[in-house]
């Protein structure tokens, strides 16, 4: 059982060492990575993905419940711990999504894996916008739809406890289910983005800067409500975007913002 995986600084782009000692994720909790671009959120959980040992460029060095982690865990594909579905993630089997599931469901040892197919594939169709269905090819699918199917089945087909997303709010991804994911995991998640409501509502925030880790911040109160507001906000702009998307044009000042 991985109860929580532990960081070990590396050394940024230029070469100097990281400023923090350690930084422990655990199950259940939701990170965010943020920071500009280029300045490292990638390599970040890339190294977790590949459970670093002081061998990519960035020489951080992860550890699972406290401890190195054994061989088959780095090697061997079905007991890898991890889930990483990134912009480019693309699926190439020639299967259905049915068929997709069912493979690895099977691989998975689920039984009556139907139920679980058919809630993978409504879980999917709830995060994107573009319908999914048991019959669509996954080679074919668009690359939102493709990322919804593939979170969907990392939380409910996928044995991996950790999960990495990184920049999936670009790939149009509903951020009300991404939220519903952060509240609602017993994985550990973490979400390199951009976005500000994502950024507040997860536990912990781990800021870049040129490669390294500047920066670990806990959620406060104020943040969680800030995010509620934004979130509002958010809708008020996501209302906006389909008018305009469907020929509308603003005849009145119902979208006038006023700033104090
Ligand atoms: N600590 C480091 N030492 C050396 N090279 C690094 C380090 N961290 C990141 N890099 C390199 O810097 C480049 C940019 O990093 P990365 O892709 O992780 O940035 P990013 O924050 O994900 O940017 P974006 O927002 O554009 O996706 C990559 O080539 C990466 O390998
Ligand atoms: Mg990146």
């Amino acid at each position: 059982m991985i109860r929580e995986i532990t960081i070990l600084p590396g050394y940024d782009k230029n070469g100097a060492a990281e400023s923090f000692s350690s930084i422990t994720l655990k199950a259940g909790e939701t990170t965010s990575i943020v920071g500009p671009t280029g300045s490292g959120k990638t390599a970040f959980i890339t190294d977790i993905e590949l459970l670093a040992q002081k061998d990519t460029t960035t020489r951080r060095q992860v550890l699972i419940n406290g401890d190195i982690p054994k061989d088959p865990y780095r090697y061997n594909p079905s007991i890898r711990p991890i889930a990483m579905i990134t912009q480019n993630t693309k699926c190439f089997a020639d299967l259905s999504t049915e068929e997709f599931l069912e493979v690895h469901a099977r691989a998975r040892k689920i039984k009556n894996s139907k139920a679980v197919i058919t809630e993978t594939i409504d879980l999917a169709n709830t995060f994107t916008g573009e319908k999914i269905t048991n019959i669509s090819k996954v080679t074919v699918l668009s690359g939102g739809q493709t990322r919804a199917l593939l979170i969907a089945d990392a939380l409910l087909i996928g044995a991996a406890p950790i999960i990495l997303l990184d920049e999936i709010e670009n790939a149009g991804i509903f951020k009300q289910e991404i939220i519903n994911i952060i509240q609602k995991t017993s994985k550990m998640v973490l979400f390199v983005t951009h976005d500000p409501v994502i950024a507040l509502l997860t536990k912990k925030r781990i800021i870049m800067e040129n490669g390294a880790v500047k920066k670990v911040i806990f959620q406060n109160e104020t943040e969680t409500q800030a995010a509620e507001n934004l979130l509002e906000l958010d809708k008020r702009v996501g209302i906006l975007r389909e008018k305009l998307r469907a020929g509308y044009e603003l005849t009145d000042d119902s979208f006038r913002v006023k700033f104090a």
